[in-house]
């Protein structure tokens, strides 16, 4: 039998993404083994989960270094360690290096809260609401030098509704962010999706466009 992916998940914050994987991994639905979680955050809640959940954790402040290159060094040196196969961006609010990104090529999934090429950046919500858009969602793709820019694998979508705020609306995305997210790490981590030649294969088929999951129904998400 195959090993599982040994999986790095990288943090800044709360880590409600981190802890969607943790329950995956648990009740047996992913198939991952989550070797170590990062933070270049001392302070993030992430790091208390990935303790209760017993994954080493390993942290370095950003601060402490005189550029994004040296900090990404660090970073590299770090997670090498822990000889990861996959490193899943979850919520880490640091713009990576293109050495970074070459170092681990096709092996960086991140999710961005907008149904991308749609708003890639910040303040995606808000976005949203000021446009007027009927959709709005979630993407998991991989990570290239383009921010928010890489080949998309699933999207999560949901109709806006009527006079929501983009509070509720981000809960609502974060919500589905929770089942989209893990689900296409275990496609990568089983070799169904693939990134070559800067695109992403799906059974050995370019994927020109990602998988889309619709969800009318998010209250009882979690
Ligand atoms: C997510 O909403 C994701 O879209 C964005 O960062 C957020 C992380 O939230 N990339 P959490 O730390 O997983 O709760």
């Amino acid at each position: 039998m195959a090993s599982r992916c040994k999986t790095a998940v990288l943090i800044s914050g709360s880590g409600t993404n981190l802890q969607a994987f943790i329950d995956a991994v648990e009740d047996g639905s992913l198939d991952l083994e989550l070797t170590v979680v990062f933070s270049n955050n001392p302070d993030a809640y992430g790091l208390e989960r990935a303790e209760q959940a017993g994954i080493p954790t390993a942290c370095i402040q950003h601060a402490d270094f005189l550029n994004r290159e040296s900090f990404d060094r660090a970073v590299i040196a770090e997670l090498d360690r822990f000889e990861p196969e996959l490193l899943i961006l979850a919520g880490f609010m640091r713009i990576l290096s293109p050495s970074f990104v070459a170092h681990y090529s096709g092996k960086i999934l991140n999710i961005h809260p907008a149904l991308l090429p749609l708003y890639p950046g910040l303040n995606t919500h808000q976005r949203v609401l000021d446009a007027g858009d009927a959709w709005h969602g979630s993407t998991v793709h991989f990570v290239t030098e383009e921010l928010d820019g890489g080949p998309r694998i699933l999207q999560g979508r949901l109709p806006v509704q009527p006079g929501e705020s983009a509070d509720e609306l981000a809960t609502r995305v974060q919500a589905i962010e929770h089942r989209v997210y893990p689900e296409a790490a275990g496609w990568v981590g089983s070799g169904k999706v693939v990134f070559r030649d800067g695109k992403c294969w799906v059974d050995g088929r370019h994927a020109e466009e990602p998988a889309i999951q619709t969800f009318t129904e998010t209250s009882g998400l979690g």
